[in-house]
């Protein structure tokens, strides 16, 4: 990675969508597979910016994502929705992976709420859940923040304890009860994918302390705790996994699809109270 390169390709992106945005953003929802459709509910003005119109975002081709940024407000606080996420499986680099995350840190989001669909490895854990992430085990055999240090972002070495915050998690669960929607916790494994897992993976994971798996989000929040802003992150939980069921896209999508909107209430109260 040439650094200043990289540094004028995040300034760039972030001049160009300055243009777009009135209120200035503090919160960034990341929508993942199937899960669109929160910018339905935001205060106008409401301005959709293509990810192929940003300049140096990276291109996302998978079924599903959209691939939009949505700026709007919710209760005069500035809002961006990122719906469609990119994922390592497609194979951008580390540090392309993470680019509008830091887009988005530069423009001076501070609060970020990541969502996913997941497969449920604990057995509580079935299609249609919602569960609170409380942890993430790293295991898409790299790390985003390889290369280069960016120290305007952030420190060489960030420590990673306590990363999913605890006080707009709180602030999560009290949304959650006010929407009668029943919200789990639990830990987050990442894959690279993009298959789905065999079983004795599966049998691996549950024995390394996962709960859910899944393709996304950790190289995100990876991103985010490095430049210091606050996440809290929430997988819909779209199929079981180590059985004999075979996982598909379709299934996924479909699961998000059906349970979304109780998601999106929640997202929104968070954004209100937070
Ligand atoms: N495994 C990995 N990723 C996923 C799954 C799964 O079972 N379901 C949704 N995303």
């Amino acid at each position: 990675m040439n650094t200043v390169r990289y540094q004028d390709k995040i300034d760039r992106a972030a001049q160009f969508l300055q243009e777009f945005i009135t209120i200035e953003p503090k919160w960034c929802v990341i929508l993942g597979s199937g899960l669109g459709g929160l910018g339905e509910y935001l205060d106008d003005p409401v301005v959709r910016i293509p990810y192929a119109e940003i300049p140096g975002f990276p291109r996302s081709g998978v079924q599903g994502h959209s691939g939009i940024l949505i700026a709007g407000g919710s209760g005069g606080i500035g809002v961006l929705v990122m719906e469609g996420r990119f994922h390592r499986y497609e194979g951008h680099d580390w540090s392309t992976l993470i680019l509008p995350l830091r887009v988005l840190i530069r423009l001076s989001v501070s609060r970020f709420i990541l969502t996913n669909a997941a497969g449920g490895i604990r057995p509580d854990l079935l299609p249609g859940d919602l569960m609170m992430i409380t942890d993430h085990i790293n295991l898409m055999g790299g790390n985003p923040l390889t290369g280069p240090n960016l120290s305007a972002f952030g420190p060489r070495f960030p420590a990673l304890t306590a990363c999913y915050d605890h006080e707009i998690q709180a602030v999560m669960k009290e949304a959650a009860d006010r929407h009668q929607v029943e919200l789990k916790e639990g830990v987050y494994a990442a894959l690279a994918g993009p298959n789905y897992e065999t079983a004795a993976e599966i049998r691996m994971l549950k024995i390394l302390g996962a709960d859910a798996v899944g393709m996304s989000t950790v190289p995100e929040v990876i991103a985010i705790r490095h430049a210091s802003a606050r996440v809290i992150a929430v997988s819909m939980i779209t199929n079981t996994t180590g059985g004999t069921d075979v996982p598909t896209h379709e299934e996924v999508m479909e699961m998000a699809e059906r349970k979304k909107r109780s998601l999106h209430r929640v997202i929104l109260d968070v954004i209100d109270r937070a």
